[in-house]
This record gives C-alpha cells, structure tokens and sequence, in this order.
C-alpha cells in the first residue's frame, strides 16, 4: 500500500525572548513558579506587526530546502491553526500567496493543539489516494496577542507562546517507511474549558465592546480539567496508535509530545513507562505554542539527528475542543 513520508522539516520562532521575570513585571507571578509548575523558562512572541503566516512561510523555506524542492513543486497546503491572521480567509491562501504558487488547493484546519496531527492525517489520505502528491503541512499560531496579561490572565499568560512548524509530505518510495497509523478524537461536551469566546458569528456584532471589557476575546482554560484529561488521553492514544501497527511501547524510539506543560510530558512519560531518551521536550525555550509544538520538536530532532531513518516515532497531542490524537511514523 502507498505511504507518505516525510520530505522535509522546518521551523520558524520570533526573535523577540520573553522571560519568566518580564511576565512578572507584568502580573503576579514568579520565575519559580512557572518553572515549578509548567516547565518553562522563556516563550517566543512576535513584535508587532509579525504574523502567523510570516514565521509559516520562514518554516517552509527551511523545509522546503531540506526536501530539496522548490514552492512550485507542492500540490497542496494544508495549515493548521487556531489562531489565524484573519477571521476569514484562513491562513493557507496568505501563506500560498507568499510562496508565489498559484491556484494549488490551501486547506485551514482548526484543531488547536491537534492542529499538526488532524493536518497531517489529510495530507497522508490525499496522498494515499494519489489525489495530491506533495503535499506542506503547516502547525503555526500566534498567541501573544490574545493574551490577558494582567494578574486575572496569569494561569493562561505564561503557557503559550509563538512559532510555527512545516512538513513537507510526499509518496514513500521504498514502501518501507513513512506514516503507519493514526489515531484521532474528540469530545465537544469540554468545549468550554479551553476556549475563545469572542468574535463568534453567534453575536451580533461578532464582538462587542462589553465582550472586550469583560476579557471575552482572552484565551480562557479551565487548568485542572485540561490536566486531568490531558494525562490519560495521550498515553491512551499512544497505545491505541501503537498498538495499530503491531507495536509496542519498548519498540518506541521517539516520543514527541504536544508541548503542553512539561508536568503532563513527565506524567505521561511515567504512565508508559518511557525512558528519558524516548522522549523529547523543548517547552522551556518555547512554551506551548499550539499546533506548533510538534513540528518544531520535530525539526530540532532531524537536525540533531536524534531521529534517524527506520526509528519508529509516535507524535500525540491534546488540547482545545477537547481534540486529541497519534500518529505513528517509520522514519
Ligand atoms: C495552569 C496550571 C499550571 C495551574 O496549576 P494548578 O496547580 O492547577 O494551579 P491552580 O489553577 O489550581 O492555581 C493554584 C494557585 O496558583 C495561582 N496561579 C495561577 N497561575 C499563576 C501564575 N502564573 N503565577 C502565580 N500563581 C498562579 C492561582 O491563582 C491559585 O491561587 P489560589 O490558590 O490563591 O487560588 C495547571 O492547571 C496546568 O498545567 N494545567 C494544564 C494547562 C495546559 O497544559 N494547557 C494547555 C493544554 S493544550
């Protein structure tokens, strides 16, 4: 049977660093506290005026490159975000605009932290079904500016962050390695714990100035409920997508978590019973940037070449809607 793999990889971070100690000059927190409970050193956000969809096209030049291709070799795009330049159009059009490709298809997938793997389970049908053949996948998410960084928006303020990931996806052909198996979930009845209320379509105006004053247009989480089933959805996927392949938890080389909090890596990491050098974090030089965190651990793993070809990879993730999922991957 056909198979995609992976063609390229690249990622793209803003150059501006925000420390624990800046947030805490803006809100009731501390460096310790940060650390201790999420992880995370420093965050990437972008200046104003620097968008999604310009680190986007930064990480598909990178992976574009690695690949070996041009822009005008990619079929189609398919880009992963919850954060989008625009209400309407999605960032897809923008970025294919960028990259000088013209009329090829450009799909927004709004997933939020699952953003990467529902994105890449699209590409990898398209090309298994030999409807496209190469095809980019984009996990990019800006953030920062919906941020409430006054002491009420701290438990929310310091986690995310922005960046942005891209694959680059195209037909195996050894028919060896490539994308194995997913695994993919959802559970609307948690909508609400993770969420951004406003502008919706259901208001009229879609955002109103009593929404703004009340903070309605924040990124608002519900922390507990979002740890508690973070903890047990990942491992459980993890399994579930392993076990599709034929394939058991010793057999892992790389485990690449979404970037959440490095206490879910750590609980997750403990509930499969993982070594250190199964699993790969860099939450505390980005913090948790959305549907970004897996592609950029992603790249950094190629390069260093902590991921080699024929290593079996699992990718998982958990966040918004609530929307989880796996992909396991034959380097
Ligand atoms: C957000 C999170 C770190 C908060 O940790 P927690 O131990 O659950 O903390 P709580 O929300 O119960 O708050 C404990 C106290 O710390 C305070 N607090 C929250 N954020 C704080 C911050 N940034 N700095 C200092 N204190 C903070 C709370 O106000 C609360 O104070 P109180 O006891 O006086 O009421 C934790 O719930 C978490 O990691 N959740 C998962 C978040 C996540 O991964 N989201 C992304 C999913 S994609």
């Amino acid at each position: 049977m056909l198979r995609s793999r992976f063609l390229g990889t690249g990622f793209a971070v803003p150059d501006r660093v925000v420390s624990n100690d800046e947030l805490s000059r803006l809100m009731d927190t501390t460096d310790e506290w940060i650390r201790t409970r999420t992880g995370i050193h420093e965050r990437r956000w972008v200046k104003e005026g620097e968008t999604g969809v310009d680190l986007a096209l930064r990480a598909t030049e990178r992976a574009l490159e690695m690949a070996d291709m041009a822009a005008g070799d990619l079929d189609a795009i398919v880009y992963a975000t919850s954060s989008p330049d625009h209400f309407a159009p999605g960032n897809g059009v923008y970025l294919q605009r960028l990259l000088g490709i013209s009329t090829i298809p450009a799909l927004d997938v709004r997933a939020q932290c699952s953003g990467f793997v529902y994105g890449l389970s699209v590409a990898d049908a398209w090309i298994r079904s030999q409807q496209y053949r190469r095809v980019l996948v984009i996990g990019s998410e800006i953030q920062s500016t919906g941020l409430d960084l006054s002491t009420a928006g701290r438990h929310v303020a310091v986690i995310f962050a922005d960046g942005a990931g891209a694959v680059v996806l195209g037909p195996a052909d050894d028919g060896d390695g490539g994308i194995l198996a997913f695994d993919l979930h959802s559970e609307g009845n948690y909508a609400e714990k993770l969420w951004v209320d406003s502008p919706g379509s259901m208001y009229h105006p879609r955002v109103s100035r009593e929404q703004i004053e009340a903070g309605r247009h924040f990124l608002e989480m519900d922390g507990r409920e979002v740890f508690r089933h973070a903890v047990v959805r990942m491992p459980e996927s993890v399994r579930a997508v392993l076990s599709a392949t034929g394939n058991a938890v010793e057999n892992l080389k790389l485990l690449l978590a979404h970037q959440a909090n490095l206490r879910i890596a750590e609980a997750m990491q403990k509930d499969l019973g993982l070594r250190e050098d199964q699993v790969y974090n860099n939450i505390m030089r980005y913090g948790n940037t959305t549907a970004a965190t897996i592609p950029i651990a992603l790249d950094e793993c190629v390069r260093s070449g902590r991921l080699q070809r024929g290593d079996l990879l699992v990718m998982t993730a958990f966040g918004s809607g609530f929307m989880w999922g796996s992909a396991a991957v034959r380097w």
